[in-house]
């Protein structure tokens, strides 16, 4: 039903656009699970790399701390999580092979180019098609550091690369905000990136938060991605000059997005050549703008030195950026301006999702917070399903949610990231964590 609405939408987008499925439950329940501070114990180092886990069974992931050249950060992130790296990529890629193949229901969300391309190609003919249609816009330095993750984990680099292109071939539903000024407590930007996607596969196992500790003397700034063992492209994540990103697949467009192309800069990479290699809000925005950009998404950008947020519709023909005072797309039932806000709930054309993330940020506004967005505005939205990062960097800290491991026998704690106690990180002390003398 989906593919079919997405189908007809395309075939005549001016004349029949078609909304996203589902809605919140009327009935959805606070989180009222207080908030966490993180704690990380060490549970090894290596040359250039330092593992720290979450020593937390609920909210459970890894820290890897990585210093040294691109190579030298990729080769000890594979020698720090070398059994995680294989398990993840191996799961994966068998994961998506039974959806390719039909044995098992396409919860990733696999478009018809895709299966298509797959039956014609194989699946590894359709992910090398998109390596090879990509590959030109990609950094030179994130194929160093994968081949360092492969060298370091003994993972197969080519397994690594085509699990890399999987984002640029699926599709997350997600929802975001940035809230700031009068809308928020402290009156600093509290941005929201809510990552909902599949929680059936392997996502949920083998969380881990990446701290890249970039010199001075390099190009390249300090920055944190909320990722996965070896996965090394970036859909969550801060950096040390309080630039934050969020996103969300956009499924069900309206024709002001134009078409969309293959050929381009992944979306993965260019999310991790904003935090990695921008320090403003203009550089940020300059890099979307001159991109050669691939699907359709809305991004979202926020700067907390500035307390600057805007979302981007994004698409091959179109960057549009989006404040509170020009929110698109315009419809007051469903997507009506806040002021000091923008938002999104879990797609482009969403009323159902949009309007109850709308109605929850407007009954708090002038007091939304970390704790407001947890307990009330991203719980009653139900969003947030696979991950959530609610960034107040300004204050020094990331809040961050993950859907129930696989391993995880709790029974009494919900599976949904939206409805799970979540851990606060202090980023100071991230980004000031030492590297290991060995
Ligand atoms: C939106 O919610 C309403 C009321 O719950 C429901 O009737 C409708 O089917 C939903 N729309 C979509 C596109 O799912
Ligand atoms: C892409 O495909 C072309 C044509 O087959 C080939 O010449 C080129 O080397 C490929 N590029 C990469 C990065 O694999
Ligand atoms: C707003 O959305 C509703 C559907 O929820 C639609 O019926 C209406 O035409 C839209 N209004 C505008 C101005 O697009």
């Amino acid at each position: 039903m989906k593919v079919l609405l997405l189908f007809i939408s395309l075939l005549a987008p001016s004349a029949f656009a078609a909304y996203c499925n589902g809605s919140p439950s009327p009935d959805a329940p606070e989180n009222n699970i207080p908030i966490k501070k993180s704690q990380p114990v060490i549970v090894k180092s290596v040359k250039n790399g330092l593992l720290q886990s979450s020593s937390d069974n609920s909210n459970q992931f890894t820290i890897s701390h990585l210093w040294g050249s691109p190579y030298e950060q990729g080769l000890a992130h594979g020698q720090l999580l070398s059994e995680d790296i294989a398990g993840f990529f191996e799961t994966t890629y068998k994961y998506l092979g039974d959806q390719v193949i039909g044995s098992l229901p396409n919860k990733l969300g696999l478009p018809s180019w895709f299966l298509e391309m797959a039956v014609e190609k194989g699946l590894d003919g359709a992910l090398d098609w998109t390596y090879n249609a990509t590959f030109d816009y990609v950094d030179p330095a994130f194929w160093e550091e994968l081949r360092g993750v492969s060298d370091g984990s003994g993972t197969s680099y080519d397994l690594m690369r085509r699990i890399h292109m999987l984002p640029e071939a699926t599709k997350g539903h997600c929802s975001m905000f940035g809230a700031s000024d009068d809308a928020t407590k402290s009156g600093n930007l509290l941005q929201l990136r809510a990552l909902d996607w599949d929680v059936d596969g392997p996502f949920k196992d083998n969380v881990n938060i990446i701290v890249y500790h970039n010199d001075d003397s390099s190009d390249r700034v300090s920055w944190t991605n909320i990722a996965w063992s070896g996965f090394i492209g970036s859909v969550t994540g801060f950096n040390s000059q309080q630039l934050a990103i969020s996103e969300i697949g956009v499924t069900y467009p309206d024709d002001s997005f134009g078409e969309e192309s293959r050929h381009g800069i992944p979306f993965v990479n260019l999310l991790r050549d904003i935090l990695e290699k921008d320090s403003h809000f203009e550089d940020a925005n300059k890099r979307i703008s001159e991109a050669p950009r691939t699907c359709n998404l809305i991004l979202g950008v926020g700067d907390a030195k500035t307390g600057e947020f805007n979302s981007v519709q994004y698409s091959n023909s179109v960057a549009n950026f989006i404040t509170s005072d020009n929110l698109q797309p315009v419809n007051d039932t469903w997507h009506a301006p806040i002021e000091d806000v923008v938002y999104f709930g879990m797609d482009w054309l969403c009323p159902n999702y949009s309007e109850v993330l709308h109605d929850r940020l407007l009954e708090n506004w002038g007091q939304i917070d970390a704790e407001v967005a947890v307990r009330d505005a991203i719980a009653r939205t139900q969003t947030g399903n696979l991950h959530i990062a609610i960034y107040d960097l300004a204050d020094d800290a990331a809040y961050l949610s993950f859907a129930k491991r696989s391993d995880d026998d709790d029974d009494d704690a919900g599976s949904m990231a939206y409805e799970r106690q979540y851990t606060k990180l202090d980023i100071a002390e991230l980004f000031s964590t030492e590297a290991p003398t060995l």
